[in-house]
């Protein structure tokens, strides 16, 4: 099929080269010029695992290729997906507007039949938004999708190659039939895809990153319960994620969820139920008890410290929202950094990935070191935000010599308390017994 990606950010990119992957033609279009420059030299202007290998090879192969030409993209196409940003407004509803300028476009640069699947996550009714705002330009039939991602990043390619499902909300069988053919070399394990209505389809989605979000909140509630309670949040969350109708994905306590997903999915989902007069008080809970995790690496560093934060320097290991990303939409790191800043102290940090991401961001304010050792050097304590690999396993010796006061946090539980206690550490963790 000829496929054009109109987007071509981590879902949008993820798409196009997968699909390239299986034999398509496809073109990822997108307005950052910068942004497809690069592409064209195969650079990538995300870190994905298992990406950089999959446009190389198939940009080499002429099964994708790049451009800031999105109308002249969208002229080659029979299958175009909408995979533009859907940022968050001021009333924290999500804001439509990439989706239906490039909807727009669509309606008045198609030559042919055409199937246009929304990718980009968008409120229940985007779809007929989308369908009237093509239908104003359209001289040829089109048919519209629903097809929500469930990629997650740092695992975006795997995901999108072996998903555990695939929902398609179609309004034809002509759509039905034409995506059913483009997933059928993804499901081949027998992954279901799931047809549905359109704002099903829609709604599956923020239903899904709701659940999530709620999940890993009501953990970091847990794990502040069993500090309070000298019980240990790691054996609790053993001990209920055994229990199969609860599952142990999505449990790991830590400093709150980040990146460019939950927190805009959360507070559109609620704006959603507002405005529908059926307000959903437990995502509310959500959104705001996640706001307040953000405040607790600081907390606990400050506790730590004897509240004497002022005219020290903090160092952080990790930057980005999560593993296996550059991605510092929303990270925790940030908040805890400038409330590091306004309390007079000063940061050395280090990630693996995302220290050009945090030299945009944050210019001078931080110092960015070459490891995560040097991150160390002349620090009063190290603060562990975001579980890296490289983190998990450290040389605790080489830790406490750089420190000028051996003070441990860790956002992420990675260290033993006790092993840690015997180090001569003073190590404060999420949920779990002082050290
Ligand atoms: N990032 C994720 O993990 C993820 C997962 C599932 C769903 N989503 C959803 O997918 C959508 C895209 O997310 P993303 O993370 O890929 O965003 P992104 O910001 O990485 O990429 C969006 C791209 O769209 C481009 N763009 C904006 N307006 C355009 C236009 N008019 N024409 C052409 N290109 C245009 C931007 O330049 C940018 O490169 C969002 O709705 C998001 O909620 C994201």
């Amino acid at each position: 099929m000829n496929i054009t990606t109109i987007g071509t950010g981590y879902v949008g990119l993820v798409v196009g080269a997968c699909l390239a992957e299986t034999g398509n033609e496809v073109v990822c279009a997108d307005v950052d010029e910068k942004k497809i420059a690069g592409l064209k030299k195969n650079i990538l202007p995300i870190v994905e695992p298992g990406l950089g290998d999959l446009v190389t090879r198939n940009q080499a192969q002429g099964r994708i290729s790049f451009t800031t030409d999105v109308a002249g993209a969208i002229r080659k196409a029979n299958v175009v997906f909408i995979a533009v940003g859907t940022p968050q407004d001021e009333d924290g509803s999500a804001d439509l507007r990439h989706v239906l300028a490039v909807a727009e476009m669509i309606g008045q640069n198609m030559t042919q039949e055409m199937v246009v699947v929304t990718k980009s996550t968008v409120p229940v009714g985007t779809a007929q938004k989308v369908k009237e705002t093509i239908g104003r330009g359209a001289k040829f039939p089109f048919h519209i999708v629903s097809n929500p991602e469930f990629l997650k990043e740092g695992a975006a390619v795997d995901d999108f190659m072996k998903p555990d499902r695939v929902v398609l909300g179609a309004d034809s069988d002509h759509a039905r039939s034409m995506m059913a053919e483009l997933y059928a070399p993804f499901v081949r394990t027998g992954k279901p895809i799931i047809f549905m209505d359109i704002p099903s389809a829609e709604m599956t989605k923020y239903a899904a990153n709701a659940m999530l979000a709620t999940r890993i909140t009501f953990m970091n509630e847990i794990a502040n319960l069993c500090e309070r309670l000298g019980a240990n949040v790691d054996l609790v969350r053993k001990g209920i994620g055994s229990d199969s109708r609860i599952g142990s994905s999505f449990l790991f306590p830590g400093p709150g969820y980040g990146g460019s997903c939950f927190p805009k999915d959360v507070k559109a989902l609620i704006r959603t139920a507002t405005d529908a007069a059926s307000p959903m008080r437990v995502l509310e809970a959500v959104d705001s008890t996640n706001e307040r995790q953000k405040h607790r690496l600081f907390e606990i560093l400050s506790s730590a410290l004897d509240g004497k934060v002022k005219g020290t320097t903090i160092a952080l290991w990790g930057l980005a929202f999560k593993p296996q990303t550059d991605d510092m939409r929303e990270a925790p790191a940030l908040t805890l950094i400038d409330e590091l800043l306004a309390a007079g102290a000063a940061v050395r940090a280090h990630d693996p990935e995302a220290m050009h991401e945090a030299k945009r961001r944050l210019g001078d304010r931080i110092t960015l070191a070459a490891s995560g050792y040097e991150a160390l050097q002349g620090a009063n304590a190290l603060v562990v935000v975001t579980d890296w690999n490289e983190y998990r396993h450290p040389d605790f010796a080489r830790i406490k010599n750089a420190l000028a006061k051996p003070v441990v946090v860790d956002g992420r539980n990675l260290y033993d308390p006790a092993q840690m206690r015997k180090l001569g550490f003073t190590y404060r963790s999420i949920g779990r017994a002082s050290g």
